[in-house]
Formats: C-alpha cells, structure tokens, sequence
C-alpha cells in the first residue's frame, strides 16, 4: 500500500475499510468512497476547491441549532432527501397517499386541538377550513387516527422563524372521529423561500435558482397498525408550483381552497382532501427527518 495515485488510492482504502465489523457500514462506506473520489477524478478538484467545501461544510455544521437544520436544508437543496423519501416509499407494502419531505420546520409535540379549531392565533386573512378522511386502502375510515399539521402564516413564515422555541402557531395534533373524519380551520399559506441567510441559501444563489417552495400545508398522519404518512399539499396556483427548490411536489398533492357548501364550515372555502394510509411493514419504521432539536447536542 504505497506509491498509491489517483488510479489506486480508491481500492487501497476500501481494502483497509474492509475490517470494518458490521456489514452495512462497510458496504455504505466503499460506495461512499468509490463515489467520492470518482467525482473527484471527474472534476479534476484542485486544492482551492477542497478547500471551499470543506470550508463550506464547516459552516453548514456551524449554522444548526435546536430550531435550525442547515444539513438537511442541504441534502433538501441537492434532491437527496427527495431521493431518500423515493427509496423508502419503494419499501411501503401497498400504495397509498404519496409522501412528500418532512421540511425543517416539523416539532414532534404540537398543540392538541378539537376538531373544528383554528391552528392560526391571530389570521391576517380569510379564514379557510380542511376537511377530509383518512382511509385505509379499502376506503374504510381509520377510528381515531392522529393527524398533525403545520404551514407557513399567510406572509410566508413558520412559527419557528418568527419566535423560534418561544412559541408555537400554525401547527397542532387532531384525533379523528370514529369514522377517521377530520376538519380544522386555518388560512392559506403562503410560499416561501428557503433560509437564505446561510451557507445553503448562499450555494442556492450562486447557482441562479429561485430559492422558493411553493405554498403547503403539512401533514403527518399515523395510526395503530399502519405506515406513518409524511406528506404535503401544494397549492395548484403557485407560481412556484413547478420549480420547488427541494422537490416536492406530486400532482396527487396539489389542492386549491374553494367555495364548497357541503364542508363542515360551509361559509368559508374550503379544502377537501382524504388520506389513505399503507399497512405498517414492520413495527417502528423509520421516518425520513426529524424535528431538529433531537439533532443537536444539549450545549
Ligand atoms: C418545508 O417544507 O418547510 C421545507 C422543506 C425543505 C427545505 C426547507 C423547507
Ligand atoms: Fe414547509
């Protein structure tokens, strides 16, 4: 293992690697070698280049806190939590509402609400109210699911950017009814850019993209006995509804407010969506994101 160069070096750390005790660390770190030095071949990386990325790397680190996560905004900027979502939805055991990215902006405990409450302290605009079912894949209503939710106010903000842990808005925990009926009220989000004040907003603009998602309302919706669902609905007018920054978007996700005198709320437009939900492959299945807090360290 000397005189190693760009043509050797490859091999010559996978083989040292190759102690490696368990066997998913080992496979997933020679391809992560494989890959990274063929890019690095392939671009010809001189030294200054390096260097930035590292340097780069260095400032997404130092940009994460318990409300801020600048390393997934990243992987959501390069499509590979787009990717990890796709892998994972391939492992579910029957088709059910497409999934979408969990977002930065998701906390794991969220006000409870009654159906039929506003998740909006103070709205700035009319009122809107979400109805739907969740469903199993034979139509039949789930009893007492649990749907969460979270949005941007209708200036394009989450609570999380406004008052960071201070408080919480626009997001809250519903139980469905015995049929797996639910409705809030809320009122149209709006789309919004990404954090654009780091080192990824900062990679986003030297790249002349536009920085933005387009307007949505999250949802994590579980029950006993079934995949959780992660997903998002996207409003069908927004300008950005074809150029998500992170890649988001499916055509099944894309709903638009309207006047509907059958919703449970019949002055206000309202959103009808139902969700239908996968049978649990296994219990404990992992999710794709996390609430950042759980991701940093205690300081
Ligand atoms: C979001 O949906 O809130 C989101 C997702 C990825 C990056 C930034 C925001
Ligand atoms: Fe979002």
């Amino acid at each position: 293992m000397q005189n190693l160069d760009e043509t050797t070096v490859t091999q010559a750390v996978i083989d040292q690697m190759a102690t490696t005790p368990d066997p998913r660390l080992r496979e997933v770190m020679a391809a992560a070698v494989r890959h990274l030095h063929a890019f690095a071949r392939e671009v010809n990386l001189t030294p200054a280049e390096w260097l930035t990325g590292i340097s780069f790397m260095t400032e997404v680190g130092k940009a994460c806190t318990a409300s801020r996560q600048e390393t997934i905004l990243l992987s959501d900027v390069l499509g590979l939590s787009a990717m990890v979502n796709a892998l994972h939805d391939k492992t579910r055991l029957e088709k059910a509402t497409d999934t979408s990215l969990l977002g930065p902006f998701y906390r794991e405990v969220s006000p409870a609400h009654a159906l039929g409450d506003s998740i909006v302290a103070k709205p700035d605009s009319p009122e809107i109210v979400f109805y739907g079912q969740v469903c199993d894949l034979g139509g039949r209503g789930i009893p007492h699911a649990r749907v969460e939710v979270w949005q941007t106010d209708e200036h394009g903000f989450y609570d999380m950017q406004m008052y960071g842990d201070e408080k919480m808005d626009m997001r809250g925990t519903f139980v469905c009814d015995a049929d797996g009926n639910f409705h809030f009220r809320t009122v149209k989000p709006l789309g919004y850019y990404i954090p654009m004040d780091g080192p990824v907003g900062g990679l986003v603009r030297a790249q002349g993209r536009q920085g933005c998602r387009p307007a949505h309302i999250h949802f994590l919706i579980t029950a006993g006995g079934y995949r959780e669902l992660v997903t998002s609905l996207y409003q069908g007018d927004d300008q950005y509804i074809d150029s998500d920054v992170v890649f988001g978007v499916s055509s099944s996700l894309i709903i638009q407010a309207k006047p509907d005198p059958g919703s449970p709320f019949p002055g206000l437009d309202a959103i009808h969506y139902d969700f239908s939900l996968a049978r649990a492959a296994a219990a404990g299945e992992a999710r794709v994101g996390a609430d950042p807090s759980k991701l940093v360290k205690a300081e």
